[in-house]
Parts: structure tokens; sequence; C-alpha cells
């Protein structure tokens, strides 16, 4: 114990004289590290009678305290002075021409859904946005997919812990939005909400985040026709083609009833697809009348009101409608890719002008 005042004035100035940041951190190893000093005698400690190890001790971590502030000050000391002396010795020359930049590109997803709001907006649609972080209630229960729902395998997605124990999800469609707007509107309304959607799926046809539309009219006397003309209208605008022939695949979705998959009719001439032209069917999205259950569970009467809904992927009618063949590509952010497939900024889309000019 004699020693170590001596040792502490010694390592005080080694401290003090590293010259730079690694000078500096061979003196905190050498010191404190593992093997260093202080924790060797930190280490012979346990030989003392526990009188004399009680005192030692005490000294012994003051004196470590002390050093590690030692060693944290210099460390603060040494990276201001290192920025001050770059700043006093390097300059940036603000005479140089600037490099011509490309302008930006907008995203293929990004036009799309430009495009369908545009339509949609034409037919009385207003937007609306829900959050990405979903619960339980408005991803699942709401929309009449109980907790032991086989539709709930189809939709894996990823889970966070919350502090309050109740699990909170990536929400795996937008259908969720649905049940927001029953909670926030007095209907009569239409509503289409596009946005991110997460399922635990990576494959050509699958990424773990794409986009979706949904669309929701509520009213008092809505029906299948409503929805047939309303989504027939949509395919041709969107596709500009006059005429597309179109089906209603029976379908099943647990938050409406009847269900059904539209398809449109396509032609693939040689590697080149036309949506419009006989031959094939392409499915393009998912519908239905609003569920009774869906209602009765947000509180309205089913009695009263009934609506049709809608889901659409983004992606694929974004692939379909300007050819752009493998969905992963969305995501790479290649500028090559986006050159390529995106549009220009002023681009906006207009139903006057025709939406892809
Ligand atoms: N949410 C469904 C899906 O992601 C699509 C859908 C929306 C179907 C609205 C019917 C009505 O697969």
């Amino acid at each position: 114990m004699e020693d170590v005042g001596q040792l502490r004035s010694q390592l005080l100035a080694e401290i003090a004289s590293a010259g730079d940041l690694a000078a500096l951190e061979q003196v905190r190893v050498a010191t404190l590290g593992k093997k260093g000093r202080i924790t060797e005698l930190m280490k012979s400690l346990g030989a003392l009678a526990p009188e004399a190890r009680r005192a030692a001790g005490q000294v012994l971590n003051a004196l470590k305290t002390e050093l590690a502030d030692a060693i944290e000050a210099r460390r603060a000391e040494l990276e201001r002075t290192g920025l001050e002396t770059r700043l006093a010795t390097e300059s940036i020359d603000a005479t140089l021409p600037a490099r011509p930049e490309p302008a930006g590109a907008i995203h293929p997803i990004t036009q799309v859904m430009a495009e369908i709001i545009a339509i949609f907006g034409a037919m009385g649609f207003d937007v609306l946005e829900g959050p990405d972080i979903e619960d339980d209630f408005h991803n699942f229960t709401a929309l009449n997919i109980p907790p032991e729902h086989p539709a709930r395998q189809m939709h894996d997605t990823f889970y966070l812990a919350t502090a309050e124990g109740a699990s909170k999800l990536l929400r795996t469609h937008t259908s969720p939005v649905q049940i927001r707007a029953m909670q926030a509107l007095k209907p009569p309304y239409r509503i289409i909400a596009p946005g991110r959607t997460y399922r635990c799926d990576s494959d050509i046809t699958h990424t773990p985040m794409f986009h979706q539309v949904e669309g929701l009219w509520l009213d008092r006397a809505t029906h299948m026709g409503h929805l047939k003309g309303c989504l027939i209208d949509f395919v041709r605008r969107f596709f500009e083609v006059g005429d597309v022939p179109a089906r209603f695949r029976p379908s099943f979705f647990p938050f409406t009833e009847p269900s059904a998959e539209m398809d449109v009719a396509c032609a693939r001439e040689g590697g080149e697809l036309r949506i419009g032209a006989g031959g094939d069917w392409l499915e393009i999205l998912g519908c239905g009348m609003v569920h009774p259950k869906v209602l009765a569970n947000v509180g309205l009467d089913p009695e009263a009101y009934q609506g049709f809904a809608f889901g659409l992927g983004i992606e694929r009618a974004a692939m379909l409608k300007y050819g752009i063949p493998d969905l992963r590509t969305f995501f790479e952010s290649d500028l090559r890719w986006l050159r390529h497939y995106g549009f220009a900024a002023l681009d906006v889309p207009s139903l006057v002008e025709g939406l892809s000019r």
C-alpha cells in the first residue's frame, strides 16, 4: 500500500503524456485491462487478512475510478484537439464545379399507387392510412380471424414484444385499415388505403415486405353489383384498355361473404402479356361483401349497413402494367433498374392525359 501513491502519480503521468488515441489505449490496457497493473493488484487482495483486505480494496477501487476518469478526460481532449487540427489543416475548395447528378426517378411502386389513387379518387374514394405495426385485434380478430383460425398460418409475420405483453405485429395485409375506418368514420363512405404489408415469405415471387391497396365502400344498400361495376371500371382505367373481360371466381376470406377473386382476360404472345385480349385469365385482386360478423365486431348493425371490400397487390399490378419481370428487383435499390423502369418526377398521373404517358 505504501507504493500505491507512487504508482498513482506514475500512471496519471503516463495518461497525461499519451500523445494520441492509440497510445492512450495502450496505457488503458496496461493499467485497467485484464492483465493490467491495477487488475493484478486487485487479484492479489485475496492473499490478505480480512481487515487489511477491506482497507486495501477501498484504496484500490478509488484509484481505479480515478484512473478510468483520467483516461476518459484525456480521450475527450485528444478527440477535440484532433478535430481542431483537421479543421485548421484540411480545406474544401468550394469553387470546384458541381458534378452533374442525373435527375432522380419515381419508383414504379409510388407511381402505381398514385395512379390507383387517381382512379379511385375520381370515383369518390378518400385515402386513409393505418400503422404498419398493428395489434392482433385489427389485423386478425376483428376481421373474423380468431386465434385458432388456419388463415393465420398463411399470414405468418414478424411479431414484436411489447412491455404490456400483448404482442404487436407487422400487418400482414391492409385490411386492418378497414377496421380502423369503421371505428373512426360514420357511414356512408368510400375509402382506399395503400401501404406496406409484411409476411414471412421470401422467394422469387414473394418479398418479406410488399404493398397493397385496400378498398372499402360502406353504405346501407351496397351490393355485389356495385362491387363488380366499381372494380371492372378500375381495371379498364388502370390498364387503359376500353374493354377488359373480367370474371369473379368464388373464393374465401374470413372477413367477406361472399368472397371472390377477380381475374382479367389476357393473351400471352411470345413472352409478351396483353391485358384485355382473350385466351387466358390472370388473377389480380381479392374482394367480397363485408362479413356481417366484421360489422358486428366494430359495433355496426349488420341489418342496417352493408359494404364491399377489396385488396390488391401493388407490385403485381405494376409488373403487369409495365412489363417488369422480376419482383425482387423492386427492392434492390439498383439505380440502373430505377432509370429504366422509373418515372419522371413531374409525370403526375392524371385521368385526362392518360395514366402512363
Ligand atoms: N386482405 C386480403 C389478402 O391480403 C385481400 C382482401 C381484401 C380480400 C379485402 C377481400 C377483401 O389476401
